[in-house]
């Protein structure tokens, strides 16, 4: 524990060394970072990766999430803001490649479902425009692919499937989806679909009880089956069996303060990272064994600057690096790993 502690504190003076250093620069971007995460015998390094991207000018809006396409290497931000593209497609190098303008309105969450055959980004729109509360899927050249929900239009049916405000969604290997609606209006469900978009279960309800949701704002997946939502209003994480949709526990205790707005887990599936948007804070949480959800966790977490609000952020499957959506610095920072499962003697 007393290594846990120095980590700690050295963590805490750089960060207190770089708010300074950005207030003085008059920048809200922390540019130059390590975290050292150690928790009994692992640690975790992330650095900050000042050179992602290459040319941060082409975030011209404000960036709400980002998705990280492992596959292809590819990593698509969705931007919102007037007369600008609303999709921008880097590589994890950080290189811009192309921007997409069409048929997005007000893009909320963004996920690439890539198979060796195709490359898919699922997009969900909020807008209240033509295009607006739909979840959309592209191909990686922003072509429309897939239209779920009713354009143009907000609604609480489910034959055909109407949303209000879906915040973001889940895509599993297999085809199936999981979609959280939402981002406050009308419904405050989880939906899960199969890969021809059939609803195969749904918790519809808006409440605090077990299942029942008040912004229901971020999906993820396990390996061990559970579906992860960040149930924002309520300050919680509820899980879920992903076949049957029976609830399967909840996490109650480590949000008092302001709700969860994102969920990803760790490659390994040992941990899973944590946005809080108005604290500008990102936590990283002990996912639990198999069977048990048990009490919340949090490892460490690293304290963003004030007002960089992160939203949405994305874990990439295969380099573990991670992504962050920040409504408020208007940019997306990529976080690089530089170790884990490093043994640590004398503890
Ligand atoms: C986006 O729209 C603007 C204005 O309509 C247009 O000038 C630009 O070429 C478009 N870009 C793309 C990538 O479609
Ligand atoms: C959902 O319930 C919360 C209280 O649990 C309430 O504040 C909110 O207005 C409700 N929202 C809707 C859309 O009914
Ligand atoms: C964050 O703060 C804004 C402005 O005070 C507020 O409207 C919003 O509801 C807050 N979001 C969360 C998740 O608490």
């Amino acid at each position: 524990m007393a290594r846990f502690w120095v980590c700690a504190a050295g963590a805490g003076f750089l960060l207190a060394f770089l708010a300074l250093h950005s207030r003085l620069c008059g920048s809200p971007v922390l540019r130059k970072f390590t975290f050292q995460i150690s928790w009994r015998t692992e640690k975790i390094l992330y650095r900050l990766d000042l050179g992602w991207p290459k040319h941060p000018e082409y975030f011209t809006g404000v960036t709400f999430g980002v998705a990280a396409d492992s596959l292809s290497g590819l990593v698509y931000v969705a931007q919102r803001g007037d007369n600008i593209p609303k999709v921008l497609v880097f590589t994890e190098d950080g290189y811009f490649l192309r921007a997409w303008n069409y048929t997005v309105d007000t893009p909320h969450g963004i996920f690439a479902a890539s198979t060796l055959h195709e490359q898919s980004i699922w997009i969900t729109d909020v807008g209240s425009g033509s295009y607006g509360h739909t979840v959309k899927k592209y191909n990686s050249f922003g072509d429309l692919v897939q239209v779920l929900g009713t354009p143009g239009k907000k609604g609480t049916g489910l034959n055909p499937l109407q949303f209000d405000s879906p915040a973001e969604l889940y895509v599993e290997d297999t085809g199936d989806i999981y979609i959280v609606d939402g981002d406050g209006g009308l419904n405050n469900r989880l939906i899960k679909l199969s890969q021809d978009f059939m609803i195969l279960w749904l918790h519809g309800e808006n409440g605090t009880g077990p299942a029942k949701f008040n912004i229901p704002h971020s999906v993820t997946v396990d390996s061990a089956g559970r579906v992860w939502v960040a149930d924002r209003g309520n300050k919680r994480i509820q899980v879920f069996d992903k076949d049957t949709g029976e609830w399967l526990g909840a996490w109650n205790n480590c949000f008092t303060e302001e709700g969860p707005s994102s969920v990803r887990f760790t490659p390994d599936g040992k941990y899973l990272m944590v946005a809080q948007l108005n604290l500008s804070r990102l936590s990283i949480m002990a996912a639990p064994p198999v069977g048990s959800i048990g009490a919340c966790s949090v490892v460490s977490t690293i304290q963003l600057a004030d007002e960089v609000l992160p939203h949405l952020l994305e874990v990439d499957r295969k380099t573990g690096a991670i992504y962050v959506a920040e409504i408020g610095a208007k940019q997306v920072q990529k976080y690089v790993p530089l170790n884990s499962c490093v043994p640590s003697s004398g503890s």
